[in-house]
């Protein structure tokens, strides 16, 4: 039905009706191409903003990592520098506990002359013993100076892990301030273990120094034995373990500073008060014992630091030192340190050996005709008028069978650079304990 519009014919009016639908289907055309343009529109629209965020997530993503890598490379270069830092105070260290060593050496071997003379229980010879043990820890300290950084060797035995404890603590009683209190709470069960002897006390003496160093007015020690549980050390078998604890009733560890304990040379001592090696080193000794070192603390709560130990195999009895032998032969020392010269003879002759001795080698030729023929010569290399080598050369024309040991400040790879003859077994470094240098003497004269 058509609609009527103006005053037209009839004709007219079916004109216009037709006019009007081809008006409105080109009209419903041009929406429809209008509606998918916008749609293309809506589309770019779309994909362009999705392009523009993922633009920005990329950004985003790239920012992040370059700060990512600039906390990394602050970080490398924090620790190149604590490294060279390191480098650097080791070298000092070890240079300390070196002169250190030697001036321990000559107390060590003076208060045990002087303890033998002493008869057992006066409270003079109570008093060297102390002196005695006190120069020999100082001597495993040096020993823990001069080893960190390094490797030190390994060598487990059997070990009754209560008595030594036990053992350790008594000697430590008078080191702690008035008023602390020390508990043991030994569990008879956990038996043997298998661990490196000195390393053990090295570990236990470590950990009570810092105990009592945290403790200056007093306050409770506990040391416990017990089978390890799995939170002692969690992730490996525990099932052959025991745990000892060290616990004190101390200042507690801020955990700012947790964060660090186990790093070499960090302390919070005043100089001179603590090299801070003590738990780097604990640490480092319980790993290469099979063992596991852990630390729970908080200020104003004290500290308990748990070790984990490997149990012996059932059956190990616990080892007991071997006597050293002692032979009875006749040795010349030369040496023109005096201090040197008179410790070597006074412990060769405290062991049995016929000793006499010369200030240099030419004092040593002179003196032969009058004294009888040595088995061995100890002598030092560098000399004033004639050296050890020299020396060496003149007696083995007249014996050619005599043993000689030398002796010299400088380690053995030096002298063998300098002198491209020098073979270990002839060698001894020095300082050297009474022991190494009876051992050195004995083993020369058997070999
Ligand atoms: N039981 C403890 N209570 C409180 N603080 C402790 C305890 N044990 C360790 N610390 C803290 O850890 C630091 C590092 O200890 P570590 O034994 O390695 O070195 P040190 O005790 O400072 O020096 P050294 O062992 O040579 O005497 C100490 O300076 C101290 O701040
Ligand atoms: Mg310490």
């Amino acid at each position: 039905m058509g609609t009527r519009h103006g005053t037209g014919p009839g004709d007219g009016d079916d004109l216009d009706a037709a006019e009007l639908r081809a008006e409105c289907r080109r009209l419903e055309a041009e929406v429809a191409l209008a509606g998918a343009r916008l749609e293309r529109l809506a589309q770019v629209e779309r994909l362009h903003r999705s392009g523009q965020e993922a633009l920005e997530r990329n950004l985003e993503a790239a920012r992040e990592r370059v700060q990512v890598v600039e906390e990394e490379l602050e970080r490398l270069r924090d620790r190149l520098s604590a490294a060279q830092r390191l480098e650097a105070l080791g070298r000092v260290t070890g240079g300390v506990a070196h002169d250190f060593n030697n001036l321990l050496t000559v107390i060590l071997t003076h208060a045990r002359f002087a303890r033998t003379a002493l008869a057992d229980g006066s409270s003079a010879a109570q008093d060297l013993d102390r002196v005695v043990d006190a120069a020999t820890r100082g001597t495993r300290l040096t020993g823990q100076l001069l080893s960190a950084g390094r490797t030190p060797g390994c060598r487990p035995s059997v070990l009754d892990l209560n008595a030594v404890t036990h053992e350790l603590l008594q000697l430590l009683q008078e080191a702690f301030a008035p008023g602390t209190a020390v508990t043991l709470e030994l569990d008879p069960s956990v038996g043997n273990v298998r661990f490196d002897p000195v390393h053990l006390e090295q570990v236990l003496l470590n950990l009570v120094s810092n105990a009592r160093d945290a403790m200056p007015g007093g306050g409770t020690l506990t040391v416990g034995s017990r089978p390890a549980l799995q939170a002692d050390w969690p992730g490996a078998s525990v099932e052959n373990m025991v745990t000892l604890t060290v616990r004190d009733t101390g200042v507690g560890i801020p955990p700012q500073t947790q964060a660090r304990l186990f790093e070499p040379y960090f302390t919070t001592k005043p100089v001179g008060q603590g090299t801070g090696l003590g738990l780097s080193t604990a640490q480092d000794l319980m790993q290469q014992n099979g063992g596991h070192l852990s630390l729970v603390s908080a200020p104003g709560q004290g500290t308990t630091v748990r070790i984990v130990l490997p149990r012996a195999e059932a059956g190990g009895a616990p080892l007991r030192p071997v006597p050293a032998p002692r032979p009875r032969p006749k040795v010349m020392v030369v040496e023109d340190e005096d201090l040197v010269r008179r410790m070597a003879c006074r412990v060769l002759r405290r062991n049995g050996f016929d000793v006499f001795e010369a200030r240099d080698g030419q004092e040593a030729l002179a003196s032969l005709g009058r004294e009888p023929a040595p088995d061995l010569v100890l002598t030092d290399l560098m000399m004033p008028s004639l050296g050890g080598r020299e020396l060496a050369q003149v007696l083995r024309e007249r014996s050619p069978g005599l043993k000689v040991l030398f002796m010299s400040g400088l380690d053995l790879s030096q002298v063998v650079q300098e002198t491209g003859w020098l073979e270990r077994e002839q060698f001894l470094p020095k300082p050297f304990t009474a022991e190494e240098l009876t051992r050195a003497i004995s083993s020369t004269l058997a070999n």
